[in-house]
């Protein structure tokens, strides 16, 4: 596979602020990279530039479920930079589902946040992406996205659009050399997942998930998965039958 050397590329990371995001952020740099980091907290943004100085990072603070906004960080990285190599789109939130108080505003916060702002991103960079030399298109999705998770069928299903239009865009985009990649971590330490009040099996740090994902994009992977133990084995639950497979999650559900 041809590796791509991240040396002087123009990288735009949304949720760049916290988590998986700013370790994304710090190993880019560390790889020679120069890094727009978006995310509403501008405070935590400017302390990145300040981390890393603001000749490789730029803070363009923004809510990613504004589609206009979206537009104006790229016109900003355009203006300032001259174009974008590649767009790792990662902002998300996650909310877990209580189905005896089912909510339709929780799925349209999801939703609105973890996959229509990700559609935003990619109308906003595409134009810029296509004036690159080596363009990539990075979407964070997960494990989640292999099969229905209880209590997770507001964030799982905004996982699983994400994977399935990523692979879409892999087979559209590719006549036009974009490389598309789709991202599927299992459980990563950061504030997101510190919430979660279950087990996390194989849990990995942020800065471990952020190595794992930079190394997938310098190898233009198409899936970048991990850790393999955990994504595998959710790889083989695809294989099961249903009736099995619910058996199973009923099980891991907690009993009152
Ligand atoms: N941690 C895991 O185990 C895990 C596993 C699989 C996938 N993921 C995915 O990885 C991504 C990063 O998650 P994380 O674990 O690193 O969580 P995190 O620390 O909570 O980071 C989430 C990031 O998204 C940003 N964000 C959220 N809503 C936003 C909005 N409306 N506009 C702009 N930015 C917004 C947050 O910044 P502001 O609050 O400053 O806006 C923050 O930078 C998410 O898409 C998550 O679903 C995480």
């Amino acid at each position: 596979m041809n590796r791509t050397s991240l040396n002087a590329r123009r990288v735009w990371v949304t949720g760049a602020s916290t988590g998986i995001g700013r370790a994304v952020t710090l190993e880019l740099v560390r790889r020679g990279a120069t890094v727009f980091a978006s995310a509403r907290n501008e405070s935590a943004l400017n302390e990145l530039v300040r981390e890393c100085g603001d000749d490789r990072v730029a803070a363009l603070p923004f809510d990613v479920t504004d589609r206009t906004a979206n537009q104006r960080a790229v016109n900003d990285m355009h203006r300032r930079a001259g174009g974008l190599d590649i767009a790792f789109l990662n902002a998300g939130t996650c909310e877990y589902v209580d189905v005896a108080a089912f909510d339709s505003a929780l799925f349209e916060r999801t939703i609105r946040t973890n996959f229509l702002s990700m559609v935003y991103g990619i109308e906003a960079a595409l134009p810029l992406l296509r004036q690159s030399p080596a363009p990539q298109l990075v979407g964070m999705s997960s494990t989640v996205a292999y099969r229905g998770l209880p209590r997770s069928e507001a964030y799982g299903a905004s996982k699983a659009a994400i994977k399935n239009l990523f692979e879409s865009l892999q087979v559209d985009l590719a006549p036009e050399g974009i490389s598309v990649s789709v991202v599927c971590p299992g459980f990563v330490r950061t504030p997101l997942t510190d919430r979660n009040d279950f087990s996390m099996p194989f849990r990995i740090e942020a800065e471990d998930a952020a190595r794992r994902i930079v190394d997938g994009i310098e190898a233009r992977k198409p899936e970048i998965h991990f850790p393999r133990r955990f994504s595998l084995l959710f790889k083989c639950l695809t294989l099961l039958p249903s009736r099995w497979y619910i058996g199973l999650c009923a099980r891991m559900v907690k009993q009152p």
